[in-house]
């Protein structure tokens, strides 16, 4: 069973370990030590109070049959209009439907509390994983924004996914 729910600090731990050598392709920094994923947890849980018309961020914790197994967020709210999604699902629990499952509930949720009409992901283009991901949860494939991103002298084409209302 899978279910979304507000981190608390106690996922500290947990919410380092989910990242691997994967997702530091995928992310721009991922926390290097439970310090920096203290620091980014209570990042996330300081959204929670903000009044929901100017939230800018709704982080969960994923949990599979009542174990952490990953997070997703929605960013970059624009109250009554759109969003962007990101997610990371912990490696012994990627490939078995946890992040698509994430995805259709997070979707559910915030089109109806922040009264959006689009949310939208951007992902890496060599990033197989996360695009079948959004297609399976709805999304539909927008286009490629070619040499967007930079790393140790190469370029990379993102891709950029939407669901509408
Ligand atoms: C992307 C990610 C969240 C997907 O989570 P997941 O729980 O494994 O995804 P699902 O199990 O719901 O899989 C969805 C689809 O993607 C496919 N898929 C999963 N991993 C794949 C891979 N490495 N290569 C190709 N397809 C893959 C699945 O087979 C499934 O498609 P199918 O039903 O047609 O077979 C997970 O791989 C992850 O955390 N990666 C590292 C962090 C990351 O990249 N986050 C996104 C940044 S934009």
């Amino acid at each position: 069973m899978i279910k979304l729910r507000h981190l608390t600090i106690e996922d500290s731990k947990d919410y380092w370990l989910a990242h691997d050598k994967i997702s530091e392709k995928n992310f721009n920094s991922i926390p290097k030590n439970i310090q920096q994923a203290r620091k980014e947890v209570n990042k996330h849980i300081k959204h929670y109070s903000v009044p929901v018309n100017k939230r800018e961020e709704e982080c969960f914790a994923i949990e599979y049959n009542g174990e952490f197994a990953g997070w997703i967020n929605i960013h970059d709210i624009s109250y009554e209009h759109k969003a962007v999604t990101g997610s990371l699902v912990a490696p012994h629990f990627r490939k078995k439907g946890v992040g698509t499952k994430a995805h259709k509930i997070l979707i559910k949720h915030a089109f109806k509390k922040y009264k959006l009409k689009r949310i939208s992901g951007r992902l890496r283009a060599f990033n197989k994983a996360s695009g079948r991901m959004l297609e399976k949860s709805g999304y539909k494939f927008e286009g490629r924004n070619v040499k967007d991103y930079k790393r140790n002298g190469r370029y990379y084409d993102h891709l950029v996914y939407a669901i509408t209302r």
